[in-house]
């Protein structure tokens, strides 16, 4: 194991904070690395006080009584504390007598002549409309507790939704808008959901994106299934003409007829804010479950120092995330608002209608704190500098990123050409299952070294691990492993207990001895990432460890695209491997064996079949897990014991000229040859 992460990177360079004044912040939070180093020192010696001060800063109906219990790999924290998540968004920033200023602001993807549509909701603008919508699920007979689906676009009725679920006590989960109906279908009865609340359609690229017409398929499957969905919620946005069923009810219509008072549910810290569905190394996602307090301490204190949030300063932050993955839960909607800093929030492409959309916004609404991904970065790289060049970009104060490891030429770049040579990165790593960051530098504190998401946020104690698990000192790469409870963290997988031991808790529990009870879960949570930690302690990240791949920011299970694979017609069998690709960071490639039957003869029919396969792929799972590469084998390499060996696997999509790999157990050599010779495509 050690010798596959072994890292390979060597980069010296190290970036000295800029100061506050240099990038027209209005000051750091942190006044130095020993502020830093003393906090994180007591947040760890001290989480009683530590979290129980920061807690404090929030509102609670009852207060607490006790920070944290932790019997691994079980956490509470805050415990018999009441709050709402939503009060702490909305309806706190009123009563205090902020209601009147900014707190989501939206744009548009079309671009009409007067520019694109905007709209600005000021905290009693949500609070009032969260009222709203929360009395029309009511009307709907959504109770504290149910779950209430939730596919749509990047809208601002996309956060209402999150909010009004938060407000009744309701359980959201959000569906990628990007998803297939299939990915619908199988959340759906994971989650025993009976509402799901879409759009007509949503803009994307100039194009309309059906989700009505995929809930209405979803729900045909789920009819067929015997899973009857009860209502589906429907907010009208691109006027596209959908099919009309019972069980569809209008936005507008039930939220106009609701009433504006709906106080916020006193919600137990535990109880649960939501489910978030994520790729794992078995065909089904899992559903991660968060819960209220807890996750909202952490993602509320995360925002405020790796953003350096500052209120009443005219800052606005954009993150570009969609609110379908966890970074738009946590850094577009719970973890900003309470911060009191407006977020922005954007309905469509980077490159809609030009490749400088992003840059014309940050202009235009002068963004302080913009946070995106590593692959979107390699995409501006490639269309090109002279498109941020157009733009006053100076209005920025601090650049983040997270999703993936941060190549240092992409970095680099960032810093160049958007952050005018000094803004600091905060290259963040955190996961679904974390709810927010983790490692991550704190801006105008830490020096940044491209590539490294450098030291461990407050409360977090972070180390790397052999595979018999033992920490290993500075210098030296293996698993990533967290050790304790830390508030955000996910409290299990959605109805699979053994699941949620058996993915992150039980790697090295079994019969060790250093535990007093050996078959007890190690207190080390396990992230399913290599890294390493260099000799001044700094963590780079090497990338998945489990048979899952990081594609543009986002973990598909290889097991999952294999089955959709494997679902089509004329596939019997596939593997799904990772392979270097220029702007995802990673691609995927398919090795396919297929049934006689299907057997493409010629050129043309066996790239129509690839075609085929990738959008039949591209229906079942969505677009993002569609193969780059296809190739077609009789058979695939196996070890004696039948499993597939990946790892030869990856160094042919790889196109590595020399396979120099142990093969020692392979059990057909002339497979590898003939694998060699399959054509890619
Ligand atoms: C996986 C989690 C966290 C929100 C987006 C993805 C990778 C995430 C970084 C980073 C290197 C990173 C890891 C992690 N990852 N951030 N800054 N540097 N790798 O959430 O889908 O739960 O994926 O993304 O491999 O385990 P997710």
């Amino acid at each position: 194991m050690s010798d596959a992460i072994e890292s390979i990177l060597k980069e010296t360079r190290v970036f000295e904070p800029p100061s506050a004044e240099s990038v027209g912040a209005p000051r750091w939070l942190l006044g130095s690395m020993d502020e830093y180093r003393a906090m994180h020192r007591r947040s760890l010696e001290d989480p009683e006080g530590f979290w129980g001060e920061i807690a404090r800063e929030l509102h609670w109906f009852e207060p607490f009584d006790k920070v944290v219990e932790f019997n691994p790999p079980d956490a509470q924290w805050f415990l018999n504390g009441k709050t709402n998540i939503c009060y702490n968004c909305a309806d706190r920033q009123v009563e205090s007598g902020h209601g009147d200023q900014p707190a989501i602001v939206w744009e548009a993807e079309p671009v009409g002549d007067g520019g694109p549509e905007t709209r600005t909701l000021t905290y009693r603008d949500l609070q009032t409309q969260t009222a709203r919508f929360a009395n029309a699920l009511k009307s709907l007979d959504v109770k504290k507790g149910d779950v209430v689906t939730i596919y749509m676009g990047m809208v601002p009725e996309l956060a209402i939704a999150c909010l009004a679920c938060a407000r009744i006590g309701a359980v959201h989960s959000v569906i990628f808008g990007g998803f297939s109906s299939q990915a619908i279908v199988d959340r759906v009865i994971d989650a025993k959901s009976k509402v799901i609340i879409t759009c007509d359609g949503g803009w994307r690229r100039g194009t309309i994106v059906p989700l009505k017409e995929n809930v209405d398929n979803a729900c045909a499957t789920l009819g067929e299934q015997g899973h009857a969905v009860d209502h589906v919620v429907v907010l009208e946005r691109c006027e596209n003409e959908t099919s009309r069923h019972s069980r569809d009810r209008d936005w507008h219509e039930i939220t106009q007829a609701a009433s504006e008072d709906c106080p916020c549910e006193s919600m137990d810290s535990e109880d649960m804010l939501f489910l978030l569905y994520t790729s794992g190394s078995t065909g089904k996602p899992k559903g991660i479950k968060h819960t209220t307090g807890g996750y909202m301490v952490h993602t509320y204190l995360t925002s405020k120092y790796v953003f350096n949030l500052v209120p009443d300063s005219d800052q606005i932050y954009w993150c570009t995330a969609d609110v379908g993955w966890v970074t738009g839960h946590s850094y577009i909607i719970y973890g900003i608002l309470p911060n009191r800093v407006p977020t922005v929030m954007y309905e469509g492409a980077p490159n809609h209608p030009g490749p400088d959309r992003f840059w014309d916004i940050v202009e235009r609404h002068k963004v302080t704190q913009f946070y995106t991904a590593p692959t979107a970065i390699r995409a501006f790289m490639k269309w090109g500098e002279e498109h941020p060049g157009k733009h006053d970009l100076t209005s920025l104060q601090v650049l983040g990123t997270v999703g993936e490891p941060i190549n240092p030429e992409a970095w680099m770049w960032y810093r160049k050409h958007i952050g005018r040579d000094k803004c600091p990165i905060v290259d963040t790593w955190w996961q679904t299952e974390t709810g927010g960051h983790m490692l991550t530098p704190l801006p105008g504190v830490t020096p940044t070294k491209p590539g490294s998401c450098t030291l461990p946020f407050f409360g977090v104690d972070a180390a790397i691990l052999d595979d018999q698990g033992n920490e290993l000192p500075h210098g030296s790469g293996g698993l990533l492993g967290i050790r304790g409870p830390w508030p955000g963290m996910l409290r299990g997988i959605y109805g699979d207990r053994d699941r949620f031991i058996d993915t992150y808790w039980s790697r090295f529990s079994a019969n060790d001895p250093r535990y007093p009870n050996p078959t007890s879960p190690s207190p080390y949570y396990l992230a399913g990432d290599g890294a390493k930690r260099d000799a001044d302690g700094y963590f780079w990240i090497m990338g998945r460890i489990d048979d899952v791949i990081n594609v543009s920011g986002h973990r598909l299970g290889t097991a999952e695209v294999e089955s959709a694979l494997v679902s089509h017609e004329s596939v019997v069998e596939a593997a799904v491997v990772g392979m270097p690709h220029e702007i995802k960071g990673t691609g995927v490639a398919a090795f396919c064996t297929l049934d006689p039957d299907f057997n493409p003869d010629g050129h043309d029919a066996i790239e129509s079949l690839k075609s085929t396969l990738r959008a039949h792929v591209g229906t079942e799972i969505g677009a993002i897990a569609k193969p780059d590469q296809i190739r077609f084998t009789d058979s695939l390499p196996k070890t004696r014991s039948g499993k597939i060996m990946r790892r030869l696997l990856r160094s042919i999509a790889a196109g590595e000229a020399d396979v120099h790999q142990d093969t020692t157990t392979l059990e057909d050599y002339s497979v590898l040859a003939k694998l060699r010779e399959s054509e890619e495509g």
